[in-house]
């Protein structure tokens, strides 16, 4: 079967590899009919995000048709429609029971301390096989998957499967409630749903902050009210617009690949391009960007510092962009003296997913939307190369394995 392969940092390839087969009791194999590239892709390709196995197969993000289930899977059939959440979960760990679907116990296979199981990940994370890809072997098939009512279709459920549930996610983790204003950095995919996601919490403000314009063009049609970074300083904005007070809550949507203002008066002096410098050489020492391709973010704790300065006294951050464990750098002593919450973390998706399929399934929310691009399997790489570059219209992009 055809999947798209991890070789090497800025190195990746559709190749013809083996297909999947059951390995335990809990497994299933789905056929995927809809798969597509995240952010988070881009991280593992820059080298922002280290320890990838060559030879794994990319991809997190999947919908598909269970095609073969292991003797334990008691709750679905070759045949059903489901949407694969990125993190694999037992549920029956403490972490699972607790909501913690993301630092389940049992489904990473180097042990309970490893962190978050999901596919198309580095070593650390599994390493499982990818969902980019004509099929995918599903860990914990029982307590991971989520069947898909006939009323919504593959492209609505691909949204459910990380980003939208990631975007709520950190909504939640940045406490929005009934009228709360909230900033949020990022308006990529995650972004985008992240504004969903407040809104649909009851915020009454919501700003959003980026440097495309396609982008925030979006993000003003989802309800927010934007900044380009390039032209203004996010931070006097988000000041002004909120009568000096700083926004209640905030939701980091971007992650270690950050970068800093190229223009505007947000721009970095020397000092602080310096220090912007060394961080990148901390996080991503082996990046080797080719011809302008998978450059690593300039700035990589852009926003963590932003987060602090725009929240008010008192206020709460939600973290969802990606940071590598190599990242040790945070704003602490200004986050410390304005009496923060700060939450982060990766998604538990299993928690989230069957509560925004009834959403979608009841019409609440389309979110097709925010997919711009669908292309088939074999052309993933040049769809990789625009969506890395940011070619305006290069939102989200949708890849179809059977083409
Ligand atoms: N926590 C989780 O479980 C989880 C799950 C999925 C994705 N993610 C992460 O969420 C983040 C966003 O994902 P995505 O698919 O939307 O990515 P993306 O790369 O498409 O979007 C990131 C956006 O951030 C913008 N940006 C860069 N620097 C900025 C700055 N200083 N201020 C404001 N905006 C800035 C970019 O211009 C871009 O539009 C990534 O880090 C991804 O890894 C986390
Ligand atoms: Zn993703
Ligand atoms: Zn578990």
């Amino acid at each position: 079967m055809k999947a798209v392969v991890w070789q090497d940092t800025g190195k990746i390839a559709v190749q013809d590899v083996p297909e999947p087969r059951i390995q335990e009791p809990t497994d299933a194999i789905v056929r995927l009919t809809a798969s597509a590239i995240c952010g988070t892709d881009l991280h593992f390709i820059r080298g922002t995000m280290s320890g990838m196995v060559p030879g794994t197969i990319l991809g997190h993000e999947g919908v598909g048709v269970i095609e073969e289930v292991g003797s334990e899977v008691r709750n679905f059939k070759p045949g059903d429609r489901v949407v694969i959440p990125s993190t694999a979960s037992c549920g029956v760990c403490m972490p699972c029971r607790e909501g913690n679907t993301a630092q389940c116990d049992n489904a990473n296979p180097n042990g309970p301390e490893a962190g978050t199981a999901f596919y198309g990940g580095p070593k650390d994370s599994g390493p499982l096989d990818g969902l980019q890809a004509e099929k995918a072997r599903i860990i914990y098939a029982h307590s991971s998957l989520v069947r898909l009512p006939d009323n919504v279709s593959d492209d609505q459920a691909l949204m459910l499967s990380d980003i939208f549930p990631t975007a709520y996610f950190g909504a939640d983790l940045a406490g929005v409630s009934h009228g709360k204003s909230v900033a949020i950095f990022g308006c990529g995919p995650v972004g985008q749903f992240a504004i969903i996601s407040a809104r649909l919490m009851g915020a009454t403000r919501i700003i959003a902050v980026d440097q495309h314009q396609d982008r925030l063009d979006l993000a003003q049609q989802n309800g927010a009210e934007v900044i380009d970074f390039n032209q203004e300083d996010p931070v006097a904005v988000i000041k002004r617009l909120t009568d000096g007070h700083g926004v209640d809550c905030v939701i980091d949507a971007v992650g270690v690949d950050a970068q800093h203002a190229h223009g505007g008066p947000a721009k970095p002096d020397a000092d602080e391009l310096k220090e912007d410098r060394e961080l990148v050489q901390q996080v991503a020492p082996d990046a080797h960007p080719d011809h302008g391709h998978w450059v690593p973010g300039d700035a990589p704790g852009q926003v963590l510092e932003w987060s602090v300065e725009v929240v008010k006294k008192g206020g709460q951050i939600g973290i969802i962009g990606v940071y590598s464990p190599d990242m040790t750098t945070y704003p602490i002593g200004k986050a410390m003296n304005k009496n923060l919450t700060l939450r982060m973390g990766n998604c538990n998706h299993r928690n989230y997913i069957p509560h925004l399929v009834d959403l979608v399934a009841s019409g609440v929310v389309d979110p097709t939307r925010v997919i711009s691009k669908q292309e088939g399997l074999t052309d993933a790489i040049s769809a990789y190369e625009a969506f890395d570059q940011r070619q305006p219209g290069w939102l989200k992009v949708e890849l179809q394995p059977s083409e």
